[in-house]
């Protein structure tokens, strides 16, 4: 039960998405005082009382990226300084997870930078969903659950459709994990893209592992960004025969007009349908045709329920339910 010893506060990246999983928990959002200073410098202020509360923090680290790990920051600070009890940040999208490796000399580790300030501003407990890479969870020094929408992305996409002759398609090899879970779960046959990134957000895919001809074939991915990997990997799987092309995405990121190259493979029917999850509040901006959004706020307030101090419940139950 979410009773009054939690609180539930919702910051800049995802006032939508908190809205919508109160409604499940049956509470509001608390009021949390957002400031900006003339100098470009932000405060936030929690405008009820925390003293051995139960916090709920959820915020996106999408566009604008800085100013939304910034603004999480100093929310973690100000419950910290103000005696919360625990502080649960749930990153419905986490930005810079690409960013978790040198690829190359004297490059950045930034998504390691970002889990240590936030382990650092005092949060005791982090929840993100669709992470870029699983080894992020090793990157903060508190408990982390990592989970996915996949699972609710093809509730929707199956719905009313039948599995014969359906592939579930990896765009890429770091997407394989997540596609064969999904394939050995709706038990459905595999495929996979050989994409390369000859420079930043640049992708080229050139082969395709597995049978997509005459076949449905549903790629799923964690992010649709500049959508240069989803529109290589769609124009690909059309040109071996591929029937219809369904695109699943956790996180509908769409920077630099991705939306209208959608919009146009969408005219010329070479993708079907798209499917993106609610990660992101800037989704319900975007106007794609054959976009359906998929709500994941359920899912959050059940797991947001496990994490209340009178629970002992397991996510992998509701992973279990979310299933099936
Ligand atoms: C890559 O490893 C990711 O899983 C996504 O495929 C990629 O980040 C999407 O970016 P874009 O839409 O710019 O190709």
């Amino acid at each position: 039960m979410f009773t009054d010893k939690n609180i539930l506060v919702g910051l800049s990246g995802s006032q939508e998405l908190t809205k919508l999983i109160a409604k499940h928990l049956k509470t509001t959002p608390a009021k949390t005082l957002i400031k900006h200073f003339a100098d470009g410098e932000t405060m936030v202020k929690p405008e009820v009382p925390v003293r051995n509360k139960n916090v709920f923090i959820v915020q996106a680290t999408s566009k604008p990226v800085n100013e939304n790990i910034m603004e999480l920051l100093i929310a973690i600070d100000a419950f910290r300084r103000a005696s919360a009890k625990a502080i649960n940040v749930i990153i419905p999208y986490y930005g810079y997870a690409r960013q978790d490796r040198k690829t190359l000399g004297r490059e950045p580790i930034t998504s390691k930078l970002v889990a240590d300030l936030i382990v650092k501003a005092g949060a005791t407990r982090v929840c993100i969903v669709d992470v870029h890479a699983e080894q992020i969870q090793g990157f903060f020094e508190i408990p982390v659950d990592t989970i996915s929408a996949s699972y609710m992305l093809m509730g929707s996409i199956l719905k009313g459709k039948s599995k014969k002759n359906t592939v579930v398609v990896s765009p890429d090899y770091g997407g394989v994990k997540r596609a064969r879970r999904i394939s050995v779960e709706y038990n459905l046959p595999m495929a996979i893209l050989d994409k390369r990134r000859p420079k930043p957000n640049v992708a080229e895919i050139t082969n395709v592992l597995g049978d997509v001809k005459n076949k449905d074939c549903i790629i799923l991915d964690d992010i649709i960004d500049t959508g240069g990997t989803i529109l290589a990997a769609c124009n690909i799987l059309k040109k071996k025969g591929a029937r219809n092309v369904i695109v699943g995405a956790s996180h509908g990121v769409f920077s630099n007009a991705a939306s209208n190259k959608f919009q146009q493979a969408i005219k010329k029917k070479i993708i079907e349908h798209i499917y993106i999850s609610n990660t992101i509040d800037n989704v319900y901006n975007l106007k794609i045709k054959k976009l359906e959004i998929v709500d994941i706020s359920k899912f959050l307030a059940e797991i947001i329920q496990v994490y209340t101090l009178s629970s002992c419940g397991s996510i992998s139950k509701i992973y279990s339910k979310t299933k099936h």
